[in-house]
């Protein structure tokens, strides 16, 4: 098969590390890549956001299927223009992405679906907004509705600082991300996520992961896009899966298929383990990066079997396999993230450190006359497996005091609630 994978994370390259390890891989391009992607496959300059420019191009270049990573793309259609123009996609359609790409339209499914989540309001003013905070009290979430790259959500402490996080939206802080927004009771308990990769009508589970959003140890400073994560998340019971599974996954998944719009790809569900079961806080409508790291490094099949099978709605047919083990990933980042960064240093010691339990993913990473250079604020995944979180641990931090790498750093803590 001749494949066209888009993103340039971490993710990215540990999608592109599986697919490559496929018999039935002829070909890999990855649009746009990284330093790591291009060890493996060609880098490809394509303006994604061109939908017709990137089917000439899968003309062009007999391409079987197209495997979309982030969510930016999916929410703007190109998985309809390809299928379209012909050509198989793993990742969901345009209204299927609405569950990543509108808070509203997903709460609007849980009413519809009975599916556990925060009681919630929507509004596209700020008065009544703001009377329904005064009204309900804190702690209490503020959401902006549309894609705001994980900045849009404030949980809110106390009254006042939910007010400045509403007349922020309001004020257009998130552009048209936040013209409509959504106000939910804060639930408590131990976050994880799960994803299940469907192709319309039928779902694979895979291990339930957890990551860590916050930027310094303890779980300290401001979100970022994930710092580290590990799967399986003990933390997600048979049990308590079986329960996500019964009563979120599925009734999602039938909802989108009831209303001709079916979902087809890999759901990420973002938990709140609670003490009434677990509620749904998200869905994402791609892998997470860099659950998807840890999820790679488990998986014991053919990953283009399982993407190929999803595009062309075959997936009662697979039943992938995954190695019994645990996998841990610890982000390095460029020093500031994820406020502002330096661009163009240089990174020594990253790129002898692969072993079989050892996988140095990249992010933001270009090679520029023989040196690898840090060029985005996650910068190298550092992957390990082993029987236990402490031993993929000890091996994960190993490599990363191995690297060179004076402008990055990374949180030591990962794996914490696990051990
Ligand atoms: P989201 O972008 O929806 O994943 O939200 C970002 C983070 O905000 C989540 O990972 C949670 O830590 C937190 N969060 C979102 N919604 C809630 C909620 N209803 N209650 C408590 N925490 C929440
Ligand atoms: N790591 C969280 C995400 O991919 O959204």
């Amino acid at each position: 098969m001749r494949v066209l994978l888009i993103g340039s994370g971490g993710r990215e390259h540990a999608l592109a590390w599986k697919i490559t390890q496929s018999p039935r891989l002829e070909k890999l391009f990855v649009a746009p890549g990284n330093a790591g992607t291009q060890a493996l496959a060609e880098n490809v300059t394509l303006d994604v956001a061109d939908h017709q420019a990137v089917i000439e191009f899968c003309r062009a270049e007999r391409i079987d299927l197209v495997v979309v990573g982030p969510e930016i793309p999916l929410v703007a259609g190109i998985a309809d223009d390809l299928r379209a123009a012909g050509i198989a996609v793993f990742g969901p359609s345009r209204e299927a992405a609405q569950l990543e790409g509108s808070k509203a339209f997903t709460k609007a499914l849980c009413d519809e679906m009975n599916i556990p989540t925060a009681a919630y309001g929507k509004f596209d003013a700020l008065e009544p907004a703001l009377e329904y905070v005064r009204t309900t009290g804190a702690p209490i979430v503020i959401k902006a509705d549309g894609l705001a790259a994980g900045k849009g959500v404030t949980v809110a402490e106390t009254l006042d600082e939910a007010e400045t996080a509403l007349r922020d939206c309001f004020d257009g802080a998130f552009g048209d991300a936040g013209a409509e927004v959504v106000i939910e009771e804060c639930l408590v308990g131990e976050e994880a996520s799960l994803f299940a990769i469907c192709d319309g009508t039928h779902t694979i589970l895979l291990p339930a992961a957890q990551d860590h959003k916050r930027v310094f140890d303890g779980d300290k400073g401001p979100n970022t896009g994930g710092m580290g994560a590990y799967a399986p998340a003990p933390v997600m019971t048979p049990d308590l899966i079986a329960r996500a599974h019964r009563e979120i996954i599925v009734p999602a998944i039938e909802g989108m298929a009831r209303r001709g719009t079916p979902f087809s790809g890999v759901l990420f569900t973002g938990l709140m383990v609670t003490a009434d079961g677990p509620k749904l806080i998200e869905f994402n409508t791609r892998f997470g990066d860099p659950e998807c790291q840890v999820l790679m490094m488990l998986l014991d099949s053919d990953l283009l079997d399982i993407l190929d099978a999803t595009a062309r709605g075959t997936l009662r047919n697979v039943t992938p396999k995954w190695k019994v083990a645990m996998a841990l990933t610890v982000v390095v980042a460029a020093n500031g993230y994820p406020g502002a960064y330096e661009k163009n240093t240089v990174i020594a010691n990253a790129e002898n450190l692969d072993s079989d339990t050892v996988r140095v993913f990249h992010a933001g990473t270009v090679r520029r006359d023989g040196q690898l250079l840090a060029n985005g604020g996650r910068v190298l995944n550092v992957t390990a497996i082993g029987d236990t979180v402490e031993e993929a641990r000890q091996r994960a931090y190993a490599a990363v005091d191995a690297i060179d790498w004076p402008e990055g750093f990374c949180r030591r803590d990962i794996g914490w609630r696990a051990l």
